[in-house]
């Protein structure tokens, strides 16, 4: 996959890039993640790339000027037109299924909107689709675009370094993670329970779909509702 990311902090893409998994997946070619600078296309002595909004009020607004002609500019790269995403709070709540979905493409292209707004021309123009993760408001698209590309690159095949499926896990199947435990056997007169001792592989499978569910029910019922088909509403 190819990621591209119009941005105004290209920097602040740095550290979550070169750490773990997202730092893997592109040494290993699983995902190649271009970063381009939409300061770099401002056509101003001061590279300036916002402005007031027109009928008055507070902020700044993003000019269209730059975001077009780095958007362009881009989509030379490389001949896959991929989705084009703009960042805002305006947009489609992401969520694990969006990111499933988009784990299937062959390019992404997300634009960091920042400042109060961004020029209406710029979703209009660009045939963006629009997408939050969630109902706050960020400074800017930067962190949202790092969410999503987290999110997306560890459920592309090879990506974490383990075999098992990212698929089976929270949230994929509508469930909160069953409870884990590792070494030591007992902490703080705290034991591990016997069921993940037996080594009754089916009995624990077992133990961990109910444990899911019950944490479900108590944490995210909200899960539940969305999913009752799914989950029969928890009853298993
Ligand atoms: Cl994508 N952008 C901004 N600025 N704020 C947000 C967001 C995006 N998603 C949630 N809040």
């Amino acid at each position: 996959m190819r990621i591209d990311v119009l941005t105004l902090f290209p920097e602040m893409f740095e550290s979550p890039l070169s750490h773990s998994i997202l730092k893997r997946a592109q040494d290993s070619g699983i995902v190649d993640i271009v970063l381009t600078n939409i300061r770099d296309f401002s056509t101003d002595n001061y590279r300036k790339v916002d402005d007031k909004p027109y009928g008055g009020g507070p902020g700044m607004v993003m000019m269209p000027g730059p975001v077009f002609d780095c958007f362009e500019h881009v989509m030379k790269q490389s001949s896959e037109k991929g989705r084009v995403i703009l960042l805002t709070p305006q947009g489609q709540k992401f969520d694990q299924k969006k990111a499933l979905e988009l784990s299937t493409e062959k390019r992404l292209v997300l634009i960091a909107g920042r400042y109060e707004g961004i020029d209406e021309r710029i979703r209009i123009g660009l045939g963006a689709e629009q997408i939050s993760i969630g109902d706050y408001v960020l400074s800017g698209g930067e962190l949202a675009a790092m969410v999503i590309i987290d999110a997306v690159v560890r459920l592309l095949a090879g990506a974490l370094g383990h075999e098992d499926s990212p698929r089976d896990e929270s949230f994929s199947e509508g469930l909160l993670e069953y409870p884990q435990y590792t070494r030591p056997e007992v902490f703080r007169d705290m034991k591990v329970p016997d069921i993940l001792l037996s080594g009754d592989h089916a009995k624990i499978a077992e133990w961990r779909r109910r444990q899911a569910i019950e944490r479900t029910k108590k944490w995210r019922p909200d899960l539940l509702k969305e999913n009752s088909n799914k989950n029969e509403q928890g009853e298993h």
